[in-house]
């Protein structure tokens, strides 16, 4: 779907608010001798998220930015994103929604992950509202971002079967482990 050139390997930032889990997927998948992707910039807008401690145990560049004004916010990022000429973007648990206008500037080169079997349980706290409807399966999909909330292309999925004895909580932990997984084979597919 994206054409690197040659051997060069295209620079890129991951933007979290959280743990990390798929950040630390997506940087070990960058090493990869084969992989088109190299991780050059974390962008977080919470400076006690556990991933920033992992960006800056292993020397990627980390940015805190502070999102009180969303355009200050995005203005700020975009200049850090240009210094580092950053070509494509993770989400990666980024729980901003990022403006259309943003979007528009990265048009196709922005992808989520979001832990639902999307178009299902677009937005927040999927895994309370799939136990709640009793469902038999949930999972996780990794997607362009269009102007829309968990809408645009999908790029991969995953299923997995929820238990009886399935809470939110168990619910979550398989799908993140699942998320894990999913995300590098994302990645290689887009820049297959
Ligand atoms: C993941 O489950 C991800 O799908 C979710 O946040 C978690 C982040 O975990 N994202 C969203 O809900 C976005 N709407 P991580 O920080 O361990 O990668």
């Amino acid at each position: 779907m994206v054409k690197s050139i040659g051997n060069e390997k295209i620079s890129c930032a991951v933007f979290i608010s959280g743990r990390g889990t798929n950040l630390k997927s997506i940087f070990k998948y960058s090493k990869n001798k084969y992989s088109k992707i190299n991780l050059k910039l974390v962008i977080s807008n919470r400076r006690d998220a556990l991933g920033v401690i992992f960006a800056r145990d292993n020397k990627i560049d980390c940015k805190i930015i502070n999102y009180k004004n969303t355009k200050k916010a995005e203005k700020q990022i975009l200049n850090y994103l240009k210094r580092k000429k950053i070509k494509f973007i993770f989400l990666a648990g980024f729980m901003k929604i990022l403006s259309k206008n943003f979007i528009k500037k990265f048009k196709n080169k922005i992808v989520n992950i979001h832990p639902s079997l999307l178009p299902n349980y677009k937005g927040l706290n999927t895994h309370m509202r799939v136990i709640a409807n009793k469902e038999k399966f949930s999972g996780c999909t990794v997607h362009f971002v269009n102007g829309k909330i968990d809408s645009g292309k999908i790029i991969i999925q995953k299923k997995v079967k929820i238990l009886k004895l399935d809470t939110a909580k168990s619910l979550s932990k398989k799908i993140l482990k699942e998320e894990n997984k999913l995300y590098p084979k994302a990645i290689k597919k887009v820049f297959s």
